[in-house]
């Protein structure tokens, strides 16, 4: 069988699948265990993706031909001996699996790749692109010892001495020309003790964003919420200062990370204050990030291609100012460029590696983000089994999903709009999403309070066809934004049509949707437009806040009991309450 695997096995745990059988650029899915387990950000071997792997993939552990990745980054213990830590749970779970074969195969065939290695082939995977510049950055990648066992992955002059289990990556910056990465240059961080003692942070862009997460939200997942509560703050010092700043800040507290948290639980002008080190912070990054991408332009003058992966380049924000300096003419942001993505980096490391492909630049109007198990497919079509789950609502078939949901939403209702395989990564992308009128008065509020339970300062984000979105949002005409990767300025003139999705400082995340991409979506959004008279919708993620976006049926009914959402769209099926 021509089919690779790549495992990652820190936070975020995922399987991800490559089979190369009938398919050149290779069928791929992506597990992510917390999907599975229900536990966000779950880390370790991802168990839980195996069932669902043995049942859509069924050969995948027989043969000893496979081509097996994994990566692994943690302090002091190499793949090995992680595996080891688990070693009792995860082979008593394959046992029970009759998957004993895995663990087999696995230990014989392992290569280790280092995690920001990981996120470069990801990217790779997803380049639209012949040649670009790849700026893999992010809160911590491997550390020195890992890097050393994968030396021979790279060409670089720099000594290997140099660098320690003490020193992780920071950013590595490659050059892609064609499917071949050449590192340019890798940042190590020194793990600081005094910043996490339990945990690894580093001097890095990502690492100070962590920081933050944990000292502001007492949860080192939670950048994205950083970077929404920057709006709010004030920048604290000069530039020339912002480094010291933030470590004065940071070092406050020495038990910041025990799980106190800065903000929510404490008195209100705590708010302010985590305000003012999410704006410094903020600053602190898009400068940085801003001097760096210009360094590489002067460096590489005739590349007019950059593509940010790693979980700084979630940092929407930035992203758009970037677009908007227009130091390269393109920038470019795979759909998983977090931690999701590691395993999807390591299978197509051992596919172009192993011969079982070749790479050749994936247009992203081909793309397909939506990675997740595939058996939801047959699954929705079986409607006497929905309406059996469901059998406690109304339950009722559309032949066309688009024009009922549009209606609804048009009349200022919220939907749940459940279709095909979800998508891989932490924001919906129009299969796993609540969708509603951006200009609804109030609905922001009542998805706070009644559907999400989440914070009333974290914006929403929007949807717009991709041909409309410069005339609603300040980006390029054209500029292909799906990911839910950017947030540019709303238009002065339009704020009132998004006064849903505008967050304080006039930004708005958005996805700019294609027919290519997701028909049935963008069919969604142009019926919306000739109702309302706009391409637009406010779409976020279909879950409630601290719990993963919904898989499968069984979620949706759970999630359906469970939340005060009156309408769900699942497939062809209309219910409601
Ligand atoms: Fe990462």
């Amino acid at each position: 069988m021509k089919i690779s695997v790549g495992v990652n096995v820190g936070h975020d745990a995922s399987i991800a699948v490559l089979n190369y059988e009938n398919d050149a650029r290779g069928n791929l899915v992506v597990y992510e265990a917390e999907r599975f387990s229900k536990i966000k950000h779950q880390e370790y071997f991802p168990i839980q993706a195996i069932p669902q792997i043995m049942a859509e993939v069924k050969d995948v552990w027989k043969t000893p031909s496979h081509n097996f990745a994994i990566c692994c980054n943690e302090i002091g213990t190499t793949v090995k001996e992680r595996l080891f830590i688990q070693k009792k749970d995860y082979t008593q779970a394959l046992k029970s699996l009759r998957a004993e074969n895995f663990s087999k195969i696995l230990n014989n065939n392992i290569t280790d790749i280092s995690h920001h290695l990981c996120h470069a082939y990801s990217a790779l995977y997803f380049s639209p692109y012949e040649e670009a510049i790849i700026v893999v950055a992010d809160g911590v990648g491997s550390n020195g010892d890992v890097y050393k066992e994968s030396l021979n992955d790279y060409s670089t002059d720099e000594q290997p001495e140099k660098v320690t289990k003490k020193n992780f990556e920071s950013i590595s910056i490659y050059h892609q020309k064609n499917g071949s990465l050449t590192l340019i240059e890798k940042t190590w961080g020194e793990y600081l003790p005094y910043l996490q003692p339990d945990i690894f942070l580093n001097h890095g862009l990502g690492s100070y964003y962590t920081a933050a997460a944990n000292y502001i939200f007492a949860n080192w997942h939670e950048a994205g919420k950083v970077m929404g509560l920057s709006a709010f703050g004030e920048n604290q010092c000069h530039d020339d200062k912002l480094f010291e700043y933030l470590e004065s800040e940071f070092k406050k507290e020495r038990n910041i990370y025990k799980g106190q948290k800065l903000f929510n639980e404490q008195p209100k002008n705590d708010f302010k204050r985590s305000a003012d080190i999410a704006k410094t912070l903020q600053h602190y990054f898009e400068k940085k990030m801003i001097s760096l991408v210009k360094k590489l332009k002067a460096d590489f003058p005739l590349i007019e291609n950059l593509i940010l992966t790693g979980g700084c380049a979630l940092n929407c924000l930035t992203n758009s100012i970037l677009v908007n300096n227009k130091i390269f003419k393109n920038i470019y942001i795979p759909p998983c460029p977090n931690d999701e993505g590691i395993s999807l980096g390591a299978a197509f490391y051992k596919s172009l590696n192993g011969g079982l492909t070749k790479f050749r630049p994936y247009p992203i109007q081909d793309q397909n983000p939506f990675l997740g198990s595939q058996r939801i497919l047959t699954e929705l079509e079986n409607h006497n089994k929905i309406k059996e789950i469901f059998n406690d609502y109304e339950v009722s078939y559309q032949a066309d999903p688009t024009q009922r949901a549009a209606e609804l939403i048009c009349d200022g209702e919220l939907i749940a709009w459940f279709q095909g395989r979800s998508e891989c990564g932490p924001r919906a992308l129009g299969n796993r999403s609540i969708l509603g009128l951006p200009s609804k008065q109030g609905l922001k509020n009542y998805l706070n309070q009644y559907i999400k339970c989440r914070e009333d300062f974290r914006p929403y984000g929007c949807s717009v066809t991709k041909e409309d979105a410069h005339r609603y949002f300040e980006s390029p005409k054209d500029y292909e934004m799906p990911y839910m990767s950017f947030a540019p300025k709303v238009i002065e003139q339009q704020k009132h049509l998004l006064t849903q999705v505008t967050h304080l400082d006039n930004t708005c995340r958005i996805q700019t949707v294609s027919k290519e991409q997701n028909l049935l979506y963008y069919q969604l959004i142009k019926k919306i437009e000739g109702i309302s008279g706009h391409p637009l919708v406010l779409n976020t993620s279909l879950n409630i806040m601290g719990q993963p976006i919904l898989e499968s049926i069984k979620d949706a009914h759970a999630f359906f009991q469970s939340s005060k959402m009156k309408h769900l769209f699942l497939g062809n099926l209309y219910i409601s309450k």
